[in-house]
C-alpha cells in the first residue's frame, strides 16, 4: 500500500515537472515569435522598409536588399580600408546601429542616417532580419 502509494507520488512529481518544462518551453518560443513579429513591424514603421527590399536585387532600392545577405561574402570600406568577410548576425546588428562605421563597397556613396531605436528593437529587428534570411536558404 504504502509502496504504491510512493509510486503514485513519484509519477504526480514527474508529471508536475514535465508539465513545467513544457509550459516554460512554450513560453519562451512565443515570446520569441512576439519578438520577431515586433521586428518586422519596426522594419516598416521606423523605414527601414523605403531604402531596403526584402526581394533581393530585382528589387533594389536606396540601400542593399536584406533578405539574403546572411552567410554570404561581402567587401567592405572602413577608414578608407577594404575589407572581405561573410556576413553574420553581429555585421547585421552592427550596421543598423552604427551605419557609418562601414560601407558596403557596391553603397559606399550612400548614406543610411542613424536610427534611433533601443537595443531591445535593434535586437528584435536583427533577429527578424535573420529569420527571413533563413528562410531564403531553406
Ligand atoms: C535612407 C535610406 C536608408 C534607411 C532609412 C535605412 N537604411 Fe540601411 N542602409 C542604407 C544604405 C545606403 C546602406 C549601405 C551604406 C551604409 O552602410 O551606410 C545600408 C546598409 C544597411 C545594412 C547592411 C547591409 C549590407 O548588405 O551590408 C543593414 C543590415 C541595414 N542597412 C539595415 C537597416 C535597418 C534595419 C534600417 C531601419 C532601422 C535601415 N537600414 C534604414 C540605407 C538606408
Amino acid at each position: 500500500m504504502l509502496y504504491s502509494k510512493k509510486i503514485h507520488l513519484k509519477k504526480a512529481t514527474y508529471f508536475l515537472l514535465i508539465s513545467v518544462t513544457a509550459f516554460v518551453f512554450s513560453c519562451k518560443d512565443s515570446k520569441e515569435k512576439i519578438n520577431l513579429k515586433k521586428g518586422q513591424e519596426l522594419f516598416t514603421s521606423v523605414g527601414c522598409a523605403t531604402c531596403h527590399s526584402l526581394s533581393g536585387d530585382k528589387d533594389k532600392l536606396y540601400g542593399p536588399s536584406l533578405n539574403a545577405i546572411l552567410g554570404t561574402k561581402t567587401k567592405v570600406i572602413r577608414n578608407n580600408k577594404e575589407y572581405s568577410f561573410f556576413i553574420d548576425r553581429n555585421y547585421i546588428k552592427k550596421s543598423i546601429i552604427d551605419p557609418d562605421y562601414e560601407k558596403p563597397l557596391l553603397f559606399k556613396s550612400n548614406k543610411m542616417p542613424k536610427p534611433s531605436l533601443t537595443n531591445f528593437e535593434v535586437e528584435c529587428i536583427t533577429d527578424y532580419l535573420i529569420s527571413i534570411n533563413n528562410k531564403s536558404i531553406e
